[in-house]
C-alpha cells in the first residue's frame, strides 16, 4: 500500500512548537509529512527542526527552485491525504476565506484539489478569536467545507485566558487518523439524534439536561469519516456541525420525534445518542408563569413524550438501531434489561454522571454476542470504535 502523506501548513505563531510535537506522532504512525512554512513562522520555529522531524525537505518559498521541473504549490497536494493548517493564525485563516494566494502555502490551498481537504488549527489569543472578524472569517471557511479543529480554552502564551489555544498535538493527530479511517460505511445511510431536548414550561422558561451533544457529534464525525451519508437531528448545542454531515437543529422531544420520522425512509443505521426528555410539561403557559407569594410550592404536571428509538425499531424494515443507556446505578442490567425493552441490536451503555458534558467517556457495546467493554478514550476515539462495531454487524448490501 502506498504510504499516506499529509501537508502540514506551519502559518506564524507561537503554538508552531506544538507542530514539532505533531510531525514527530505523525510519522510515528507511519503517515509522511510534507512541512510547508509561512515567513512568520520560521521567526517562532527554525524549518531544521521540521527537517529534522519529518525527514524530508521543508518548504517556505513559493519561488523555490530546488526541483525545476515540477511546482510546490501544485505538486505537493497531488495525493496527499489532506492539508493541515496548524497553527493557522488569525491573518492566515481570513486570507483563505478570501481566496487571497500570495505566498507558497496560501496559494498550495487554492491550487489543492476537492479530493484532498482542508484541515485548520486556529490558534490565536483570546480577543483576536472573539473578534467579529474572525467569526465571520470561521463562518465562510466552514461553510466552504474547511474543517476547523478546535480551538481548545485555557491559558495563553500571552498570559491571557479564554478560546484559542490550538488542540494538543495528540488531538490533532487523530483529527488526521480519522481522516484515514477505513470507509466501512461507503455508500450507507445513518441517521443520528444527538445532544439534550428542551420543553418548554412558558416562553422564558424549559426543563433540559445536561448532555453537551459531544458523544453524538464525535459519532456522525466517526460516520461520515467512514464514508457514511450522515443526518444529524440535534437538540440546541454549542458545537460546530461536523464535516460532511446534514445537521437538522430541534428542540423539543416531539420536534425530534417529527424530524426523525421524516428522515428515517431509506436510512440504513440509526443510532439514537440524545439525551431525550422523557416528559413533556402538560400545560404549556402561553405566558410567563409569574411568582405568587401566597403559594410558595409550584407543581407542573408532565406528560410523556414519545420514545423515538422504539418507535423507529418497531417500523417493518426498521434500519439498524444503536441506542445509548446513561445510567446512573447498576449500569450493565439496567442496560441489558434496555436493550431488550428497546428491541434494539445493539447499545452502548455508560455511566451518566461520567459521560455528560466531558471529552472522554468509558463505554461497553452490549449486542447478541455479549458485552464489549472499551477502554476509556476520548469521546472521538470511541466513536470510530462503535462505528467500525456496528459495520461489522450490519448486513451486507
Ligand atoms: N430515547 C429516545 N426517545 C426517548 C427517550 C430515549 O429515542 N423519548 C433513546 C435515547 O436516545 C437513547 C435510549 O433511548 O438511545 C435510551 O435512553 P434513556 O433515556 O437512557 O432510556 P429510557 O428509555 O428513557 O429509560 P430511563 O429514562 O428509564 O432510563
Amino acid at each position: 500500500m502506498k504510504q499516506a502523506r499529509i501537508v502540514l501548513g506551519v502559518s506564524g505563531g507561537i503554538a508552531a512548537y506544538k507542530s514539532c510535537e505533531l510531525v514527530r506522532l505523525l510519522v510515528k504512525a507511519g503517515i509522511a509529512v510534507d512541512v510547508v512554512m509561512t515567513e512568520a513562522a520560521t521567526r517562532f520555529v527554525g524549518p531544521a527542526t521540521f527537517q529534522a522531524l519529518s525527514g524530508r525537505p521543508v518548504w517556505t518559498d513559493l519561488w523555490d527552485a530546488r526541483d525545476a521541473k515540477s511546482m510546490a504549490h501544485i505538486e505537493l497536494t497531488r495525493g496527499a491525504m489532506a492539508v493541515l493548517v496548524a497553527p493557522a493564525s488569525a491573518d492566515f485563516m481570513a486570507k483563505v476565506a478570501c481566496g487571497l494566494a500570495d505566498d507558497l502555502l496560501s496559494t498550495l490551498v487554492l491550487a489543492r484539489r476537492a479530493d484532498c481537504p482542508l484541515l485548520m488549527a486556529p490558534a490565536m489569543n483570546v480577543e483576536m478569536w472573539q473578534q467579529a472578524s474572525t467569526r465571520r472569517n470561521m463562518r465562510t471557511l466552514a461553510g466552504d467545507g474547511v474543517r476547523l479543529l478546535g480551538p481548545g480554552s485555557g491559558d495563553q502564551a500571552c498570559g491571557e485566558t479564554g478560546d484559542g489555544r490550538m488542540l494538543e498535538a495528540v488531538e490533532l493527530l487523530g483529527h488526521v487518523q480519522a481522516l484515514a479511517a477505513p470507509k466501512v460505511l461507503e455508500g450507507r445511510r445513518v441517521l443520528i439524534t444527538a445532544g439534550p431536548t428542551e420543553e418548554p414550561i412558558d416562553p422564558v422558561r424549559v426543563i433540559t439536561n445536561t448532555s453537551s451533544g459531544k458523544m453524538g457529534y464525535a459519532v456522525a464525525q466517526a460516520a461520515a469519516d467512514a464514508g457514511a451519508t450522515v443526518c444529524l437531528v440535534s437538540g440546541p448545542t454549542a458545537l460546530p456541525t461536523p464535516a460532511g454531515v446534514t445537521r437538522i437543529d430541534v428542540k423539543t422531544a416531539h420536534q425530534m420525534f417529527e424530524a426523525v420520522k421524516a428522515q428515517v425512509a431509506g436510512a440504513e443505521v440509526f443510532i439514537a445518542v440524545a439525551a431525550v426528555a422523557d416528559y413533556h410539561v402538560k400545560q404549556y403557559s402561553e405566558k410567563k408563569l409569574k411568582k405568587d407569594e401566597r403559594h410558595p410550592g409550584l407543581t407542573l404536571e408532565l406528560a410523556q413524550n414519545p420514545d423515538i428509538l422504539a418507535w423507529v425499531a418497531s417500523q417493518p424494515g426498521a434500519p439498524f438501531c444503536v441506542g445509548f443507556a446513561a445510567e446512573s446505578h447498576d449500569l450493565l442490567q439496567n442496560a441489558e434489561a434496555k436493550r431488550k425493552r428497546k428491541g434494539i441490536p445493539l447499545l452502548v451503555a455508560n455511566q451518566a454522571q461520567d459521560a455528560f458534558g466531558r471529552d472522554d467517556n468509558e463505554i461497553t457495546l452490549i449486542d447478541d454476542t455479549g458485552r464489549h467493554a472499551l477502554p476509556r478514550g476520548s469521546k472521538s476515539s470511541l466513536a470510530r470504535l462503535l462505528i467500525a462495531h456496528i459495520a461489522e454487524l450490519l448486513p451486507p448490501t
